[in-house]
């Protein structure tokens, strides 16, 4: 069961700097959201989260649970961008929740 009150506590490296973001169950519709918020990148996430257009890439370093992914058009997007690493994901293809306490990772630019 969910414990959707729990502080989830995220580590971003984006531009070379380190980030730690709170946030809560559901107050993002996904992570890519929660990156587009909180460090404004530039051109990240173009298609709002269909999965198609290859620029919310981020990596995964580390995680304390296995994320909540999402399907839709990953994996022949990551194929589209010749990425070999199977740690490299979609961040709109991944659901803000208690799993995410503890998850570090990169933004691709
Ligand atoms: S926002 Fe386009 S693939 Fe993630």
């Amino acid at each position: 069961m969910l414990n959707r009150d729990k502080n989830i506590s995220i580590g971003i490296i984006y531009g070379g700097d380190y980030y730690n973001i709170n946030t809560y169950y559901n107050e993002y519709r996904n992570l890519m959201m929660l990156i587009y918020d909180n460090l404004y990148p530039d051109d990240f996430g173009d298609c709002l989260g269909m999965g198609k257009c290859g620029t919310c890439l981020i990596e995964i370093l580390e995680f304390k649970t296995q994320p909540t992914f999402l399907d839709r058009n990953e994996g022949t997007t990551i194929e589209r961008q010749h990425m070999q690493n199977k740690n490299i994901r979609l961040a709109c293809q991944i659901l803000i929740d208690e799993h995410l306490d503890g998850l570090k990772i990169k933004v691709l630019e």
